[in-house]
């Protein structure tokens, strides 16, 4: 408690500004989180053509996790999909993503993405969020009576706890969330 509490004083957030020497990682945090979104829908859509919505539930719940850790290795950085309310624990927000999607989702037209620099004690980092809304599509596991059954009963076997149902579309769903060490100054 103390540790973070301490953390917390050591970072503080510098504003919303972007100025022209965090582009680059900006740019790359906009490419990562969307190439990682697509390669979850990719897998998503796939399985659902070829085993209908239980087929790709259980293919998701086993390969969500690889795919982002495929990700984090590949381009070395931090990024997690996280949500309030989550299906996988894994999948929580800590207490500063947590405050950031509670923003999000009180926002009246929920933005497609939100960054800031923050100041930690060895350097600026670049917080990246691409925000993550339903689609009808995600209804047949994330919605109310759009859950099939046998769909209802692998998520309740497999996430005792989950948190992800009752969605409807438009509805902010979570968001992607990428840290990224802001470089020196002084390149160009
Ligand atoms: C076939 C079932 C299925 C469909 C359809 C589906 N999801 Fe999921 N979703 C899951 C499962 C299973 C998990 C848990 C993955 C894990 O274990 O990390 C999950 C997790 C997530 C998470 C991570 C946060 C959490 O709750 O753990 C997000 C974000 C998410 N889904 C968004 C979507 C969106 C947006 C759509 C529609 C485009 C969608 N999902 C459609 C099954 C589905």
């Amino acid at each position: 408690m103390i540790y973070s509490f301490l953390l917390s004083l050591l970072f503080f957030v510098l504003g919303f500004g972007v100025f022209a020497n965090e582009n680059a990682e900006l740019n790359l945090a906009r490419s990562i989180s969307d190439e990682l979104i697509n390669s979850v829908r990719e897998v998503l859509l796939k399985e659902i053509q070829k085993g209908g919505v239980i087929g790709a539930v259980q293919v998701c719940s086993e390969m969500s996790q690889e795919i982002i850790k495929k990700h984090q290795q590949k381009h070395n950085v931090y990024i997690r999909r996280i949500s309030e309310k989550y299906r996988n624990k894994e999948n929580a927000p800590d207490k500063y993503e947590l405050n950031i999607l509670k923003k999000l989702s009180s926002m009246k037209d929920i933005p497609a993405e939100y960054y800031e620099i923050v100041q930690e004690k060895d350097g600026k980092y670049l917080r990246y969020f691409k925000t993550i809304t339903i689609q009808p599509v995600c209804l047949y596991c994330h919605g109310k009576n759009e859950i099939p059954d046998d769909v209802r009963n692998f998520l309740k076997q497999k996430y005792p706890d989950d948190k992800a149902t009752g969605y409807s579309v438009g509805e902010i769903r979570g968001a992607v969330s990428i840290k990224l060490k802001i470089k020196d100054d002084t390149r160009n």
